[in-house]
């Protein structure tokens, strides 16, 4: 049995519960703490992620007795165990013997105990530390009959994303030894004949420390390259022993909200089950959506494999400028949105809110308040509603029509000071893009440039600076052969070491996109462009729309205009253009339209490609998913993010399993509502 599915097996459905802390609290509370989790059906708790102080009160010394206590105690109430490695936050006798494992800024600012990740990565005293605390943990507990999964570290990179000190410059050079064997070779990759960076070896590289004015660009993306494969270093050190020492437990890490930090994509094989920390802000208009897509990022990592939702909040975080509350239904909705786009676990921060210490104004599962809250009457709530649906554990995403193109390396590229536009962030660029394909309802896999494209009706890619030949020539194929992509400006700029890619922009992408680029033009900041198309195909009411943050000069060689700049120095000139390209067709973007544009723009893309939404004629604002677990059941989950009642119209008669009403094809939801549907036939 493979680990993933002995874990299922343990579970037995979809995993409920959260963040246990039980050291900050006296034993008396420990045994409420049971009491209230039977109530709410909580079957995993994720324990001892800060607990290195408590286990290790000091260097050779280790202090179980009162983790064995709590472990027993889930154990018999039915509660299986998350256990944490225990690595994330070091105990202060640690830096007291060995002040250099404290992590060092870009600035030479020396990061200090009294929070948490003060660590370097490359640190050998770290490690070594951290590997003795793990090998002794999973040699206490490795067969204890809590145990369900590791929790390996936490959230790995969320604080300190590199570390500048010279126990990493060291590293750091080793890394380049590696990669570029000479220093000839690294000088070439570096472009470092520009302002006289000439190394004459490799003892002379340092990490891109805050330097007069820019540091080498390509430094920079391979730093990025280095601190990504280096703080997977500690992840899969603590991993090999705990592969050694529970062979049958599966491992896990808890990645952060989306963010650049770490290639993701390069981590997730080495886990058996992606876990993610999903921390919408209720005051966000586009909280669903903007979660929406991370969890299409977390289910695509594994090939569609299911994800944990190992976080999220019941109510308010503590750690924005204002923390609003999840208003009523808002913490069940998005719950079952996680699940809609494939996790296999709700899993909250924290079980029960601190007393003391950063996090006492965060919201937990049980209040300070107590069982007769309404944070803990929603919390039991909905663990009875997830709990009385075990088939949808293991349930699969059917595989999306359409594919959004992410690629960490070109982000760490993209997003760098003294380029045209230096205010461009990957995330919202590709949200921008996401977008008009969420309010259709169109399901969405993210993909790599180099991966299998063939069973997608459309691929879109929002600028992909940063692309390698094999890349490239993967998404020209796609097209060649019959598939519809739109790609977005400053794709295909630069090589993977931040070198021009030399012969009219974008020269990898020219022969696809039937065009050259000639100039940059972004517009001042919060400027627009005017856009313009008469009616036509594609704008059947013609188009006056605006685009931002980009403008550039496109000279069509083969590509139809679709639309075209409307003012400014660029008047007249391509905007948005078509080029059939083989059996395919491969759309372009020069700047970035407004979002109704955009969805104009998408939804008659999507329709040429033969793009089919998850349900037809949703109202705006409803939302679908589809799963279908290992017996052939499709389920849909719907979810009205609107505040008001929607009427819906299903394309067959469908039975409602959290209403168990009769099938239906008109459904009424609530506000904030939710319907778990099945095929009537
Ligand atoms: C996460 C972290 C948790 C807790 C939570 C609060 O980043 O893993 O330990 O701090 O945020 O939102």
């Amino acid at each position: 049995m493979s680990r993933i599915d002995r874990l299922r097996r343990l579970l037995g459905g979809l995993a409920y519960g959260g963040d246990y802390n039980p050291e900050q609290w006296p034993e008396e509370v420990h045994a409420e703490d049971v009491k209230l989790m039977r109530e709410a059906e909580v079957n995993l708790v994720s324990l001892g992620i800060f607990s290195w102080a408590a286990v290790q009160p000091e260097p050779g010394r280790f202090e179980f007795a009162w983790l064995d206590r709590i472990m027993d105690m889930l154990a018999d109430g039915g509660v299986r165990a998350c256990l944490a490695t225990m690595t994330a936050s070091p105990p202060p006798w640690l830096s007291a013997l060995h002040p250099e494992v404290l992590p060092e800024r870009a600035d030479g600012t020396r990061l200090w105990p009294g929070a948490r990740q003060h660590y370097c990565p490359s640190s050998p005293v770290y490690r070594e530390h951290a590997a003795r605390l793990v090998r002794a943990v999973a040699g206490r507990y490795g067969g204890h009959p809590a145990l369900a999964l590791w929790h390996v570290g936490n959230e790995f990179g969320c604080h300190v994303r590199a570390c500048y000190c010279d126990v990493s410059a060291e590293a750091f050079r080793r890394w380049l030894r590696d990669r570029y064997g000479d220093v000839g070779t690294l000088n070439d990759a570096w472009s470092t004949a520009f302002w006289s960076q000439r190394y004459a070896s490799f003892e002379e590289v340092l990490p891109p420390r805050t330097a007069p004015t820019f540091p080498n660009p390509a430094q920079q993306v391979d730093f990025a390259r280095f601190g990504s494969e280096e703080i997977l270093a500690c992840y899969l050190a603590e991993k090999a022993i705990l592969d050694e020492v529970t062979p049958e437990v599966p491992a896990t890490t808890n990645f952060v909200p989306l963010a650049r930090t770490l290639d993701l994509f390069a981590w997730a094989p080495h886990l058996d089950v992606v876990s993610y920390d999903s921390y919408p802000d209720p005051h966000d208009p586009l909280a669903a959506p903007r979660a929406a897509m991370s969890y299409d990022v977390m289910r695509s990592l594994r090939g569609g494999q299911p994800f944990l939702l190992m976080e999220q909040a019941p109510g308010a975080v503590n750690w924005r400028a204002r923390n609003a509350p999840k208003p009523r239904g808002v913490m069940r909705l998005w719950s079952w949105q996680a699940v809609a786009h494939g996790a296999d676990a709700v899993m909250f921060f924290q079980w029960r809110q601190s007393r003391g210490g950063a996090e006492k104004y965060h919201s937990a599962m049980v209040p300070h308040g107590g069982a007769a809250t309404r944070g803990f009457q929603e919390v039991r709530a909905l663990g009875r509603e997830l709990a009385d649906r075990p088939g949808l554990a293991g349930a699969r995403a059917p595989r999306a029509d359409v594919a959004i193109v992410l690629d960490w390396q070109s982000w760490w590229g993209l997003e760098q000071e003294a380029r045209p536009n230096a205010d461009l962030r990957l995330d919202e660029l590709l949200f921008s893009h996401y977008l008009p394909l969420y309010q259709d309802n169109v399901a969405c896999d993210v993909v790599r440039p180099g991966d299998d494209l063939s069973g997608y009706r459309l691929v879109v890619v929002p600028n992909l600076y940063m692309v390698g030949g094999h890349d490239a020539a993967n998404l020209e194929r796609y097209v060649e052969g019959g598939g519809t992509l739109l790609m977005s400006f400053f794709s295909g700029i630069a090589d993977p070491c931040d070198r021009v890619h030399l012969g009219g922009y974008p020269a990898p992408f020219r022969r696809m996109l039937g065009l050259r680029v000639e100039e940059f033009w972004p517009p001042a900041r919060d400027a627009g462009v005017a856009l313009s198309a008469e009616p036509g195909e594609v704008w059947p009411e013609g188009l006056a729309g605006h685009g931002s943050l980009w403008a550039e000069e496109i000279v069509p060689e083969g590509a139809a205009t679709v639309a075209s700049f409307a003012e400014g120095e660029l008047a007249g000139l391509p905007a948005v253009t078509r080029h059939a390209f083989g059996r395919g067709a491969a759309w372009y973007l020069g700047t970035l339209p407004d979002p109704g544009t955009m969805r104009k723009l998408l939804r008659h893309v999507g329709r040429e490609a033969g793009v089919r939404p998850v349900l037809p004629g949703l109202p705006d604002g409803v939302q679908a998913r589809a799963r279908r677990s290992a017996d052939g059941t499709l389920w849909y989950v719907l979810l009205n993010h609107s505040a008001e009642e929607a009427d819906v119209a299903l394309p067959e008669p469908m039975r409602d399993d959290l209403t168990g009403a009769d099938p239906l094809d008109r459904l009424r939801l609530a506000p904030r509502g939710v319907a778990l549907l099945r095929p009537a036939g």
